[in-house]
């Protein structure tokens, strides 16, 4: 009995003690994900759920969804279908009318910006803000695209920002923190360049950073400064300037494997691939049943969240039916709502598949995908060759890469024939090239001092523990283009020499003129002689 006492009293005190440490450390995260773009919000909310599962409180708010039912944060969702609508006609303008991704920068831009506006101004966003004053939250957790104004969210709760970006870093990420932009051998991410570059292709990589940091950047910004005005007012809240460059920390989704090697400041982080789940999940049962039992391999065939069947032009996707139902394979086409391309006894159509669970499969043989990010690196991942077929924004970038590192084929989807697609998809499954190359990438890929969910905790602590962690700020987030650039030190140098070499030539002249003079009477004289 008394033993029994005593072990209660013991159980009591361990439970108490957890509790309170648990207590003391937990912090309250929000994290404000306003993106209509799922494949994003998939690796923001990777991010909350890691901090949640570490004993945060953590607060989601988002527009979609959520894309993680089982997650450990409190979701909150603000209702935008109009932002879902009118992005996915962006996207379908894109897909219909591709263009370089340059044209498309500012639509893009746009939507992203006008939807974060719309989800600040919203009147249960608003009402949240007036509910939450300074002092509700410890760390805002923001999913950036084009949305700068929303880190007045940082002076509204009067704490430490950290942002969270879904690829390697562009202009607008290095100029948040300071960060090299390294024309010379850091193509920009929306090119299509590749380090090492030859001597046109530094010309091109020149004049696209140049585009981007000199005119694109400035230009978004006045947009930006409209929006942040309007949802931040300047009798209550801090410029818009002052709060950029406020961040702590930024969260790349990539790692240097991937290439291209650059460097990057103490407050610019690399988690890639924490979507990706360290332990795959139990595949729904008739999937299970299908991968376990094609010993001779699976087709895996996805174009990504983002694109719908009805997207897509109608001969195209005759010509990849066609070339699918023909295959000795069986294969698992995630296709969404509209009427299906046809019939096959190999097919197998689902509106929705657990992609990252499918992939960790060892029965899959190949990923047909559109080449986006998400879907590239999961493949990456778990070691699947790839045939690409890139629509738009980054996807064709993604799959040069993927083709130059030798993890598959893409083919160009607007002039997709039967036989530019089967050729491909017969190369990447019958040279074995491919697959050993790209699994020599996924054992790359995983081998790191920390996982990215480790990572991710860990440096949002550090933090925290830190007050926002000022000390790894780089000077350069307080300085402008021209002294980054030394251009005033080097005008000023230039000015010295100028004044310099001006003050040599007149002294020259004057002693030449002199010197002229003294010897021109004796000249004439000589002549007279
Ligand atoms: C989590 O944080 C929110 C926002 O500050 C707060 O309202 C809530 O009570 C917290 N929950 C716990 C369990 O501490
Ligand atoms: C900057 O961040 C600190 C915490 O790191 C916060 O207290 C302060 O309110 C923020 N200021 C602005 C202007 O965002
Ligand atoms: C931001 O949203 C508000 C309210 O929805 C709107 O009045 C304002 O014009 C928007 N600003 C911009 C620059 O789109």
């Amino acid at each position: 009995m008394n033993v029994c006492k005593i072990f209660a009293l013991h159980v009591l005190i361990l439970l108490c003690l957890t509790l309170c440490c648990n207590h003391i450390n937990a912090a309250r995260i929000i994290g404000f994900f306003p993106t209509p773009s799922k494949s994003h919000t998939l690796i923001h909310a990777a991010i909350a759920d890691s901090l949640a599962r570490a004993g945060h409180n953590v607060t989601v708010i988002g527009i979609s969804k959520n894309v993680y039912p089982n997650a450990k944060y409190k979701f909150i969702e603000i209702k935008l279908t109009e932002a879902a609508e009118s992005h996915q006609n962006v996207l379908q303008n894109m897909v219909k009318k591709p263009k370089s991704f340059y044209f498309n920068l500012f639509n893009f831009v746009y939507s992203f910006a006008n939807t974060a506006n719309r989800t600040l101004s919203h009147p249960k966003m608003k009402d949240f803000l007036r509910r939450h004053g300074a002092g509700a939250f410890d760390l805002v957790l923001l999913g950036f695209a084009a949305n700068d104004f929303a880190m007045g969210l940082g002076a509204h709760f009067g704490c430490p920002t950290i942002i969270s970006f879904v690829v390697q870093p562009v202009s607008s990420i290095n100029r948040l923190v300071g960060n090299p932009s390294e024309s010379a051998y850091v193509p920009s991410w929306f090119s299509e360049l590749k380090a090492p570059l030859t001597f046109w292709g530094r010309v091109l990589s020149f004049l696209v950073a140049f585009y981007e940091e000199w005119i694109v950047l400035p230009i978004v910004k006045i947009n930006m400064l409209k929006i942040y005005n309007y949802n931040f007012p300047s009798d209550r809240y801090p410029p818009l300037d002052e709060v950029r460059k406020n961040v702590s920390l930024i969260f790349t989704n990539h790692h240097f494997s991937q290439g291209p090697i650059r460097p990057n400041v103490p407050n610019l982080i690399e988690i890639g691939g924490i979507q990706i789940k360290e332990k795959p999940d139990p595949l729904p049962t008739d999937i299970a049943k299908v991968l376990d039992e094609s010993k001779e391999g699976v087709i895996y065939f996805s174009l990504g969240s983002n694109i719908k069947g009805s997207h897509l032009n109608e001969e195209k996707i005759k010509i990849m039916f066609n070339v699918i139902s023909k295959l000795p394979y069986k294969v698992l086409w995630k296709w969404s709502p509209t009427e299906l391309p046809g019939e096959s006894k190999n097919i197998i159509f689902r509106d929705w598949l657990p992609q990252d669970d499918i992939l960790a499969h060892p029965n899959v043989k190949l990923f047909i995908t559109h080449g986006g990010m998400g879907s590239v690196v999961e493949s990456q991942y778990h070691g699947v060759p790839m045939v690409g077929i890139p629509l738009f924004g980054d996807q064709p970038s993604n799959m040069v890469n993927v083709e130059r590192s030798g993890y598959g084929l893409a083919v160009d989807y607007l002039t997709l024939s039967e036989e530019s697609l089967n050729n491909a998809i017969q190369d990447v499954l019958n040279n074995p090239k491919y697959k050993e190359a790209v699994q020599t990438f996924s054992r790359l890929y995983r081998d790191r001092p920390m996982t990215p969910r480790e990572t991710v905790v860990y440096w949002v602590d550090y933090v925290l523990r830190h007050k926002g962690a000022k000390h790894m700020q780089s000077p350069a987030v307080h300085m402008n283009r021209w002294q980054l650039l030394s251009l005033d030190v080097i005008g000023f140098l230039l000015a010295i020499v100028l004044t310099i070499s001006v003050v040599i030539v007149k002294v020259c002249k004057l002693i030449c003129c002199r010197g002229r003079k003294n010897k021109l009477p004796k000249v004439e004289k000589a002549k007279k002689n």
